[in-house]
């Protein structure tokens, strides 16, 4: 059942590519540079007027709901608000039936997600699901749903559902990019030709960068900290980084945004202290590059407090390698899509360390795959 694979996790880390490819599949048209989103009670004129996306999620989800507003407000340039589903309610909302409301969400369960959602129908807003599991709740409450098709996931640490999520919240914005006329036909298209070679560049970074990070877990097992720095969409995959390092291993680890380490942070660093800086970049965005060079600066403060840099950057990029001690590459891609690749070698280091720990990397400690209470 674990395909020879040791746990349930590696075989879904490594299921990915194909995860990536069915949540596409059928969904977009290269000829056109189209998005088709069916299973939506949500008209081109409901995208077209909505004001703002409020997006409620927890965990996992949440790092995946925090990527896709750099997506949606990037490609349709509509202001994204992203909530903890468990908060959501308690911060009296202001009610706005022009808002549109996201739930992310794996299981379509999860009990403050579900509350959330029903709080926003109260208010007038229409829903869409991101969800993993056909005809799940939160599924069956929304007006929309775009099912991600990862498959079953038994790990309770999510990893190939969290890559889907990423893919479906690209093509949600995309898709109200296009109704809202803020990205042309052919920037359409060359996001959807980008999109759809992800899944062999993951391949690429599973047959690669997996040796790697079983090296990285003999160095650095039996440290009792680690540090995942990132800025822009990178920030909330630092988050996932240390969430995945956090829940299999037991190894304290935080996300900071990476620019935030001189307003406090900085003070933790030490020559113990395991630092992984996202560094990935796409030279053809100007955004990006800025992000990189600044990113290149925060690197230099923690190496000159002795921290241990472990980068994940884009292939051939060779000025790097000089600065840090460890450097695993991934291959190029467009800026929001980086987020997709950036995220894989941190799952990999998760499970290597959890492994070399004794963890059961399967069945954490105090955590159950689906928290239907509130
Ligand atoms: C961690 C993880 C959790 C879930 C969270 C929400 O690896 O999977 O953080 O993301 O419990 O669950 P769903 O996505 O089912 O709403």
């Amino acid at each position: 059942e674990k395909g020879g694979y040791k746990h349930f996790m590696l075989k879904e880390i490594f299921e990915q590519p194909r995860a990536i490819r069915d949540t596409t599949l059928g969904r977009i048209s290269l000829d056109t540079g189209k998005v088709f989103l069916s299973e939506m009670k949500i008209s081109d004129e409901d995208f077209r007027r909505a004001t703002k996306i409020n997006i409620a999620a927890c965990g996992t989800s949440w790092h995946a709901a925090t990527a896709g507003k750099f997506m949606i407000e990037r490609l349709a340039r509509v202001p994204v608000e992203v909530d903890y589903a468990s908060e959501y309610r308690y911060r009296d909302p202001i009610p706005d039936p022009t808002a549109l409301g996201l739930l992310i969400t794996q299981s379509g369960e999860t009990a403050d997600t579900l509350a959330a959602q029903r709080e926003m129908i109260s208010k007038g807003s229409k829903t869409i699901a991101i969800c993993n599991v056909v005809g799940a709740m939160i599924a069956r409450e929304a007006h929309g749903t775009i099912y991600t098709h990862a498959g079953p996931e038994i790990g309770v640490a999510s990893t190939k559902a969290f890559t889907a999520q990423l893919v479906a919240l690209f093509l949600f914005a995309v898709h109200l990019a296009q109704a809202r006329q803020t990205i042309s036909e052919d920037e359409g298209r060359a996001l959807l030709e980008e999109l759809t070679m992800l899944p062999g560049k993951v391949e690429e970074i599973l047959k690669t960068v997996d040796g790697e990070c079983e090296k990285l877990a003999r160095i650095y097992s039996n440290v009792s900290d680690f540090l995942f720095l990132g800025r822009g969409i990178h920030y909330p995959i630092a988050l996932e980084g240390a969430l995945k390092l956090k829940e299999i291993s037991y190894i304290h680890a935080e996300g900071y945004p990476a620019g935030e380490m001189k307003h406090g942070p900085n003070a933790l660093i030490d020559e113990t202290l395991p630092v992984v800086v996202l560094a990935t970049q796409d030279k053809s965005n100007r955004d990006s590059k800025l992000r990189y060079e600044k990113t290149l600066s925060n690197i230099q403060e923690v190496t000159a407090r002795s921290g241990k840099v472990i980068a994940v950057a884009v292939e051939g990029d060779t000025d790097i390698g000089h600065l840090v001690e460890h450097v695993l590459h991934v291959p190029h891609t467009s800026e929001l899509l980086l987020s997709v690749l950036d995220v894989i070698p941190l799952q990999l280091l998760a499970y290597h360390i959890a492994v070399r720990r004794g963890c059961d990397v399967d069945q954490p400690r105090n955590l159950a795959k689906s928290v239907t209470v509130e």
